[in-house]
């Protein structure tokens, strides 16, 4: 079974992306040998108590995040997402990535499971700003403290976000998960909502995942070479259909 047989026969093609698919615009993946987590605590830095704890800390983090982040630009795999979904191949992106590389790159339908960087939301009167840069100030005009629109560990994700992936991947018949360790939850167990319907699941990763278990099909590749190879053969195959 090839990966372009299972896309061009998919009626209903998903996908679920996490940090790897970004490694190659430069963005830090969170596990793996140079991964985030590997130099900083996430209970110090990506919880609601470290927060309420050491504001300015956390704080000062996320904004570093949030510099590479909008510095950094989309790569080959972000662009191969966003020509499936364009040639109305892919249904909907479903991302953990907190980054904005998939709709920089063109994507349309993105699910963001784990918020956005380019989010600010207030702790007080809860209303939310878009940022292009890290905030220089980080007290709202209510006089509360503004947080970054992500979310932490031992926070619920945004219910109807979560709602719509899981509507999403009950339709689906296939679905690429590419560039996540596949440990964090719920988003790990997505996938299980497609195989358990018959669907096909197919993993772009180089290392093995818990999710290899159930994969039909896995490609020890990277998402930005493969996923371009990808989309190249799919316009292939259809441009020596046509007449
Ligand atoms: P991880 O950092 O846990 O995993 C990244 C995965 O990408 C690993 O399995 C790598 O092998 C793989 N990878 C690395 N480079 C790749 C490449 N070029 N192409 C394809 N795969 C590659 O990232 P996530 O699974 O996204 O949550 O992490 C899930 C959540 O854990 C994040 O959303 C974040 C984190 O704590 C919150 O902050 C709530």
């Amino acid at each position: 079974m090839e990966v372009v047989d299972v896309v061009l026969k998919a009626k209903h093609l998903t996908a679920l992306t996490g940090a790897g698919v970004s490694a190659e615009s430069g963005v830090p993946t969170f596990r793996g040998k140079d991964g985030l987590w590997n130099k900083y605590r996430p209970e110090e830095l990506a919880t609601p108590e470290a927060f309420a704890r050491n504001p300015e800390i956390v704080w000062e983090w996320y904004k570093w995040r949030m510099k590479i982040v909008f510095n950094a630009k989309p790569n080959q795999a972000h662009y191969a997402f966003a020509e499936l979904e364009r040639m109305g191949i892919l249904k909907c992106l479903i991302t953990q990535n907190v980054d904005d590389l998939h709709e920089r790159a063109g994507s349309k339908r993105v699910l963001h499971l784990h918020g956005s960087l380019k989010v600010v939301r207030c702790t007080g009167c809860k209303k939310e700003f878009e940022v292009n840069e890290p905030p220089e100030k980080t007290l709202c005009e209510c006089g509360s403290l503004l947080r970054p629109g992500v979310v932490w560990f031992g926070e619920n994700l945004p219910e109807k976000i979560l709602r719509d992936a899981i509507f999403e991947l009950s339709l689906s018949d296939a679905i690429i998960v590419a560039g996540t360790s596949a440990v964090v939850q719920p988003a790990a167990s997505l996938p299980y909502i497609v195989k358990r319907n018959g669907g096909i699941v197919i993993e772009v990763n180089p290392d093995v995942t818990p999710l290899t278990e159930i994969a039909d099909i896995s490609v020890r590749e990277k998402a930005g070479k493969f996923m371009k190879e990808l989309v190249d053969e799919i316009k292939l195959r259809l441009s020596s259909k046509t007449p």
